[in-house]
């Protein structure tokens, strides 16, 4: 979709219409007083980009977060897409954060600890030294668009298990530098605090008998 020039207004709008067209509504718009249809995270930032007339370059990153409501629910998703030549190291740190992202689903299943999700995604970017952001969390979704569980991304012990049934994300955040996040005076965009790329990808899953099905995959 990327050509030079496109804003992320442009994705906004095309994200809106397509939403719209199916009959169901783009849940980031008018949430907790956000702007926009869809979250559009260039580069240094880690998440909750807002769309706006800027324009995209040879060589960002990009996250496209889309999140419906259809029918009394809602489904969250996300990905990081590439902008023409990007450089070696970036596309190092997009395709890492999608493994990170399906060895996470892949764990899970009835019974299983929910730490076991910050295990599965800490220990595979530590492989490579990229960092993992603690701020921004995966969560229950279906109804409402966040609810419990809270679902850490990194190394922890807390409780809680899967249940069968239940419907949550795992949206792993993952940086080159810095992992600590600064927010913008607009309440909303997060961005690394040194500047470094940041890229992330998400998912709504549903807990089956065997593991986990993708409600969100295309
Ligand atoms: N879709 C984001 C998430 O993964 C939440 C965006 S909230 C918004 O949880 F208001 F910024 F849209
Ligand atoms: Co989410
Ligand atoms: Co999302």
């Amino acid at each position: 979709f990327w050509q030079p020039g496109l804003t992320t207004d442009e994705i906004d709008k095309a994200v809106h219409q397509m939403i719209i067209n199916n009959g169901a509504y783009p849940s980031p718009l008018g949430y907790g007083g956000f702007p926009k249809s869809v979250c559009t995270s260039v580069n240094e930032c880690i998440c909750h980009g807002i769309p706006d007339s800027r324009k995209l370059e040879d060589g960002d990153i990009i996250n496209i977060d889309v999140t419906v409501y259809l029918k009394g629910y809602h489904g969250d998703t996300s990905a990081t897409f590439l902008c023409g030549d990007v450089d070696d190291e970036a596309k190092k740190l997009v395709q890492v954060t999608r493994e990170c992202l399906d060895r996470a689903i892949s764990i899970c299943a009835p019974g299983v600890n929910y730490n076991r999700i910050g295990k599965t995604i800490n220990d595979h970017a530590d492989k490579f030294k990229f960092g993992v952001v603690r701020q921004f969390v995966g969560h229950g979704v279906g109804r409402v668009f966040h609810a419990d569980p809270i679902i850490l991304h990194f190394r922890n012990n807390e409780h809680g298990r899967m249940v069968l049934g239940q419907t949550f994300t795992i949206e792993p955040m993952l940086t080159m530098g810095s992992t600590q996040p600064v927010i913008w005076s607009d309440d909303w965009t997060a961005v690394t605090k040194d500047g470094s790329l940041s890229a992330q990808f998400e998912h709504t899953l549903l807990i089956t008998e065997n593991g986990a099905e993708i409600l969100t995959k295309c």
